[in-house]
């Protein structure tokens, strides 16, 4: 067993990390600043949705297997290693923000007393993790004191806890062979398959590939697993949309695609682009990277360009859909988080279309099953629901924007027979066809000539 600290654990990452080491048997001691989420989090209850996570939390609270606090000391005092989970937003430049991991470090300074292995979570540009050391070196021994580890996150949101238990792969960036001890004994239980809770998805029959690197290494290796991730993305939407130029059907396509063990399947959904808090951000913190070495990164230039044109493309469609101007008609956007399966809307691309919809006169109604309270906090005047059928009651143009299973399972026969009949564009190809045709619904679907 480890003493773990860790810093940012209110966040998806830090939270997830925080529940997870501690159903691994470990002794967590989870810190952040913002203090009523930390409240919430004492009561077992978490303000970000990921699943199965309550559950588990509160069993762990009732054996005292993890601890809540807003104070970093209590983190760190014990702590054999302490995990910096807290967010490096991009700047307006493209860079990222590292405000707040440098502010986690000045305290560090001054808050270790013995050796502690410092593991940065928060995916940081390279070359910050020297900042970081040089912080700590201020007044500790590198080596004797302390050590700086990379050890990227590839979490989903949402589906957080699904990924940690069942990793592709573990990835550790160290200098010293005692920093990587440490890392190794943390990781041995679930290497081992060993958990102290009830954790559904934990295979112990599969070996998880583990790799040992030094820090720069692992600190790009995450930066280009979301760069790859994003370039599938890209690379889909494109073709997505030369299929209906030439009249192809991408639902095919991406079959026949994924049937190569070369290329796969996943990540090769088409839509509205990629959204959300990482894809982006650590696209564009690549880019800087790269300009900063004197590095013309050409190809993620062209992924980016190619996600922001999704946006413009779709807007077309509605306006094409319209036949003439925006002004006083009513369009219901399915999907307001930056995906399925989260409450989380930064970077969502459904709140931009919403902003220029309501730019052009548009009246909009949003539905999300998790998000909406998130969505109504950021813009106050957007009309958002639970209930997918009320967002559609009215409304001119439907566009599904995600790939939440329900949005198939609309009756939308008994949506025409009550009379509304509305446009429907769908940016995922996630509805059934067939009942749209059947149902005489006027309808689009992205990257097919229908
Ligand atoms: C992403 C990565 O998938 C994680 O591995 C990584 O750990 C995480 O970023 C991070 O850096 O923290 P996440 O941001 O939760 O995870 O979102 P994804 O599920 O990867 O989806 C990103 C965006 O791409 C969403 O807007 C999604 O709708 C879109 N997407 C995804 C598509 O448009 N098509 C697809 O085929 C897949």
């Amino acid at each position: 067993m480890t003493d773990i600290g860790v810093i940012g654990g209110a966040g998806y990452v830090g939270l997830v990390t925080s529940v997870a080491f501690a159903a691994l048997g470990h002794k967590v001691t989870s810190m952040d600043l913002d203090i009523s989420r930390i409240r919430m989090l004492k009561t077992g209850a978490s303000a970000v949705y990921e699943e199965g996570l309550e559950p588990i939390l509160g069993e762990l609270l009732a054996q005292g297997r993890i601890t809540f606090t807003h104070d970093q000391y209590q983190a760190v005092q014990d702590s054999d290693a302490v995990f910096i989970a807290v967010g490096t937003p991009s700047l307006a430049d493209g860079r990222a923000d590292m405000s707040a991991v440098i502010d986690v470090a000045e305290n560090l300074r001054d808050q270790i007393h013995k050796y502690t292995v410092i593991v940065i979570k928060s995916t940081v540009p390279v070359g910050a993790i020297n900042v970081i050391s040089e912080i700590l070196r201020q007044k500790l021994t590198e080596g004797e004191d302390f050590d700086v580890v990379s050890n990227p996150e590839f979490l989903r949101e949402g589906s957080g806890l699904i990924d940690f238990f069942s990793p592709s792969r573990i990835i550790i960036g160290a200098a010293s062979d005692r920093a990587f001890e440490v890392l190794r004994d943390i990781y041995k239980p679930l290497r081992k398959g060993k958990v102290v809770v009830d954790v559904p998805w934990i295979d112990s029959d599969r070996e998880i590939p583990y790799v040992e690197t030094d820090v720069t290494s692992a600190q790009l290796t995450k930066y280009a697993a979301n760069a790859f991730l994003a370039t599938r993305i890209s690379f889909i939407n494109e073709i997505a949309g030369l299929s209906e130029k030439v009249g192809g059907n991408i639902e095919d396509i991406v079959l026949g695609l994924g049937f190569d063990p070369r290329i796969g399947s996943s990540y090769l959904e088409p839509g509205i682009g990629f959204g959300g808090p990482c894809l982006d951000k650590d696209l564009r913190a690549l880019i800087t990277i790269a300009g900063e070495n004197s590095y013309d990164p050409v190809m993620f230039q062209g992924v980016l360009q190619r996600n922001e044109l999704q946006l413009r493309e779709v807007m077309n469609k509605i306006v094409r859909a319209l036949g003439s101007s925006l002004y006083g008609k009513r369009i219901a956007l399915l999907g307001l988080a930056f995906k399925e399966g989260t409450n989380d809307v930064r970077h969502s691309l459904s709140i931009r279309l919403y902003r220029a919809l309501r730019d052009q006169g548009a009246s909009v109604a949003g539905h999300d099953f998790l998000a909406v309270q998130e969505a109504i906090e950021i813009e106050p005047d957007l009309e958002a629901t639970s209930d997918p059928e009320t967002a559609i009651k009215g409304a001119d143009v439907v566009v599904v924007l995600n790939s939440e299973v329900s949005y198939s399972e609309i009756d939308w026969r008994s949506l025409v027979s009550g009379g509304i009949s509305p446009y429907v564009i769908d940016t995922r190809g996630i509805l059934d066809v067939d009942v749209l045709s059947a149902s005489e619904i006027t309808f689009y679907v992205q990257g097919s000539s229908l």
